[in-house]
């Protein structure tokens, strides 16, 4: 008798548990933990070096090819840089080798181990450099950079991992100058489609095809997603900003884990056919913008658009 109303008693409080636990995993899903989040993009950052790791040079060098391109088609010359999410400074250091200068840079990032590996391979690189980096929250940097302070921004490779993006390219319009130019890189749903395919997550692929967030491989980072023609369809209608050129970085070849890795890795190439590769990259990578690693693109504030407070 008394071990039946035990068990009776021992139902009820599982009962009651199972519904609190089920109740808390319900919203951790509405609200992903951005704690852990931050957490595990920090430690993957601080130990991925992105101006040495295997093939980063070679991408490195497509983002270099295509802002330079732009910033000369839009006669920008100096003003002031700002590389968010700056990393080791990998970009800032391919725009010096090319000659680009600009009056001051401002390099941030959120993880102050990456700025300390950041302030070093820019002080050996560069010596005597200017570059400020500040730690910082991608969200928290933007909002409080000044109004028009901006001549070109650096977006790239950050925004997929970031919470409520949107928020981020509201203020780009604010933050350019009139006739400023910003570069942003993001995730395509095909990108990440091909992702979870080769890793047989397939019952995931549906969130793919109808969301544009979440925490697709369940390894704790909430990503997003996008392609071109939403691109091209709300820049303009929803942050004011124009769309000038569209790039696929990486439509033939991957890093370790990519979808397209297997058909070839840049560092794996001998100079002719990494030369190959990059000419052939630039061509589909035009005309196939959703096809690569990452679409890159650049928008610009028009010239008449005045930042209002
Ligand atoms: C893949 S790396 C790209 C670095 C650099 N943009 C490049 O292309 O070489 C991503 C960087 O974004 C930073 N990051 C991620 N989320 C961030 C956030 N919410 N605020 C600021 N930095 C962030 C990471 O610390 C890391 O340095």
């Amino acid at each position: 008798m008394l071990l039946n109303r035990l068990l009776k008693i021992a139902k009820s409080l599982a009962r009651k548990g199972y519904l609190l636990l089920d109740r808390l995993d319900k919203a951790l899903e509405q609200n992903p933990d951005s704690g852990v989040h931050t957490y595990l993009v920090k430690r993957a950052a601080s130990r991925y070096d992105m101006t040495t790791s295997a093939d980063e040079p070679y991408y490195a060098e497509r983002y270099g090819d295509f802002i330079s391109k732009e910033l000369k088609s839009l006669e920008i010359e100096g003003g002031h840089l700002f590389d968010l999410a700056c990393g080791q400074g990998r970009l800032i250091l391919e725009l010096a080798r090319r000659g680009i200068q600009f009056d001051n840079i401002t390099g941030a990032d959120f993880s102050g181990d990456i700025l300390n590996q950041c302030r070093q391979i820019l002080d050996d690189t560069l010596p005597g450099n200017s570059v400020v980096l500040k730690e910082s929250d991608i969200h928290k940097f933007v909002e409080n950079m000044d109004d028009n302070s901006a001549d070109v921004m650096l977006l790239l490779e950050v925004l997929y991992m970031v919470f409520e993006p949107e928020k981020i390219y509201g203020q780009l319009s604010k933050k350019l100058r009139p006739g400023g130019v910003a570069f942003l890189s993001l995730r395509s749903d095909l990108f990440y489609a091909l992702t979870l395919l080769k890793q047989g997550l397939y019952e995931n692929t549906e969130q793919v095809v109808h969301g544009n967030v979440g925490d697709i491989f369940g390894s704790g980072v909430n990503l997003n997603w996008t392609n071109s023609a939403q691109i091209l369809r709300e820049f303009p209608e929803k942050y004011g900003l124009e769309v000038t050129a569209f790039m696929g970085i990486g439509s033939c070849s991957g890093i370790p884990g990519d979808p397209l890795d297997h058909i070839c890795r840049p560092s794996q190439l001998d100079e002719k056919a990494y030369n190959y590769l990059a000419q052939l990259e630039q061509t589909m990578g035009s005309r196939h913008p959703d096809s690569g690693r990452y679409i890159l693109f650049c928008v610009t504030k028009a010239a008449s658009i005045e930042a209002k407070g």
